[in-house]
């Protein structure tokens, strides 16, 4: 099959990005990884792109601030020049504009840390807590110009227990993370995402 050429976006620890590197080399997943692209210079998931000798680049967001515009042009210039085709968003802690959006209609993927379209936003699985849900879990869902809004691909559940603490269900959420993205791109690969 036909590999997809996939770049994740980060600006942390990168263990989804880790996951999809490992569902890579073990053959789980027909896609390649084109570039890793941080905002920020010292996220450890540059450092996990490296030692799998993926490219590594950093874009700092310094100096665009109110310019998101700017700062989105300059990855769009980056993922075509790498010849990018899916962009996934992993823990990428910045608001995506037009600019991006636009330029990879449809093939903008992202992770999020709660059953949406319940806990958009950020520190989800405390808001989950306090809420006093029974099961979040997390979505794989295409990136549109709202908030966590756009059309849904996978989801898993998470039960949350009586004792969960906001690291414990974190933890837990981020198991399933880990499976359901790669379960994502793969679809995308086989052509068997339709997002309308
Ligand atoms: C993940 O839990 C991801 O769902 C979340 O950031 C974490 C990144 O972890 N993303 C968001 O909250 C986006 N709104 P990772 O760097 O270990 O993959």
């Amino acid at each position: 099959m036909k590999k997809v050429k996939i770049a994740v976006l980060v600006s942390g620890r990168g263990s989804n990005l880790q996951a999809i590197i490992d569902n890579i080399e073990k053959g789980a997943l027909s896609a390649e990884l084109a570039v890793v692209i941080s905002d920020q210079a010292d996220a450890y998931a540059l450092e996990r792109a490296r030692k799998h000798h993926i490219p590594a680049v950093q874009v700092s967001g310094k100096g665009y601030k109110g310019k998101r515009e700017e700062y989105d042009a300059l990855l769009v210039q980056e993922l075509r020049t790498r010849g990018v085709e899916l962009v996934c968003l992993a823990g990428f802690m910045r608001i995506i504009t037009p600019v991006l959006i636009k330029a990879f209609p449809n093939r903008i993927l992202n992770i999020h840390p709660a059953l949406l379209p319940a806990f958009p936003g950020l520190h989800v699985q405390k808001a989950a807590l306090e809420h006093g849900v029974k099961f979040s879990g997390c979505t794989v869902h295409f990136v549109d110009e709202g908030m966590d809004t756009g059309p849904i691909i996978i989801q898993a559940v998470v039960p949350i227990l009586d004792n969960d603490t906001e690291d414990s269900l974190s933890a837990r959420i981020l198991e399933q993370e880990h499976k359901i993205y790669s379960q994502a791109i793969q679809l995308y690969a086989e052509g068997r995402l339709k997002p309308e």
